[in-house]
């Protein structure tokens, strides 16, 4: 939206707090973490279990309200938008890609893909195909038809990372994609990943427990203490 005025800066979260209540007891997941996402930039996330890795994606995906702290992605704050709002900017500009896949198990691998495009008010004849081909290129042209529980862990995730590329999103923030996955297929998801985002400039947040792909990115951030900071 701001291009000539963001300096580059596609989400810039600030003083990022999410509290979880959980009866009597107090959760405090993040204390002020702070983030800056560029156009092109990949940067990897790591952290222990339960650092709060996935609470920091639900937020930064607007999936999920901070408890206090400002998001802005591509000049819009957040925090001003209605959910109704929200689900909308959320179809339009972030994909997501869940830890555990989350894919409609009523629905088959290629309605599956076409999900957010229909949302968005995309006739089907017209999303339709972007599907198809988005499915070919994650090598499941012989699985359009076929619905979740029908396939493999790996290719649910592939179907996934299709979901998320299909409204051509100026961020995808993806959450451990490859942790299901044998190293060859965790490969092909990487690498089509990191593509998307370099030929189209767009920009990747992804949370891994693998130390060499969190190298691969542009930078890493550790989840600490509710804080990121530099790896
Ligand atoms: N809806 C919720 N209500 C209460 N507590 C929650 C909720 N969601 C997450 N938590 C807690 O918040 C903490 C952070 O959870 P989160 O899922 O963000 O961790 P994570 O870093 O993604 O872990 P993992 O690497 O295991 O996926 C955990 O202690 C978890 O139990
Ligand atoms: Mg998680």
């Amino acid at each position: 939206m701001n291009d000539a005025h963001d300096n580059g800066v596609l989400l810039k979260a600030e003083g990022l707090s999410k509290d979880y209540h959980d009866g009597t007891r107090l959760l405090r997941v993040l204390r002020d973490a702070e983030i800056e996402v560029r156009r092109g930039e990949i940067i990897s996330i790591v952290g222990a279990s339960g650092a709060g890795k996935s609470t920091l994606l639900h937020l930064l995906g607007a999936l999920d309200r901070p408890s206090a702290g400002k998001i802005t992605i591509n000049g819009t704050d957040l925090s001003a938008m209605s959910d109704q709002q929200l689900a909308v900017f959320r179809c339009r500009s972030v994909g997501f890609i869940f830890q555990f896949h989350h894919l409609l198990a009523e629905f088959s691998a290629l309605e599956n893909v076409c999900v957010p495009g229909l949302i968005l008010g995309r006739g089907f004849h017209e999303i339709h195909p972007e599907a198809e081909a988005l499915l070919r290129s994650v090598g499941l042209e012989e699985r359009l038809t076929h619905r979740p529980s029908k396939m493999s862990g790996g290719e649910q995730q592939r179907v996934a990372l299709a979901r998320a590329m299909v409204n051509n999103p100026d961020l995808i923030l993806a959450d451990e994609p490859t942790g299901n996955l044998d190293t060859e297929t965790a490969e092909v998801v990487i690498k089509l990943l990191w593509g998307h985002t370099r030929e189209k400039n767009k920009s990747l947040v992804i949370v891994t427990h693998e130390p060499d792909i969190a190298k691969r990115a542009d930078r890493c951030l550790r989840l600490r203490d509710g804080r990121l900071i530099p790896e």
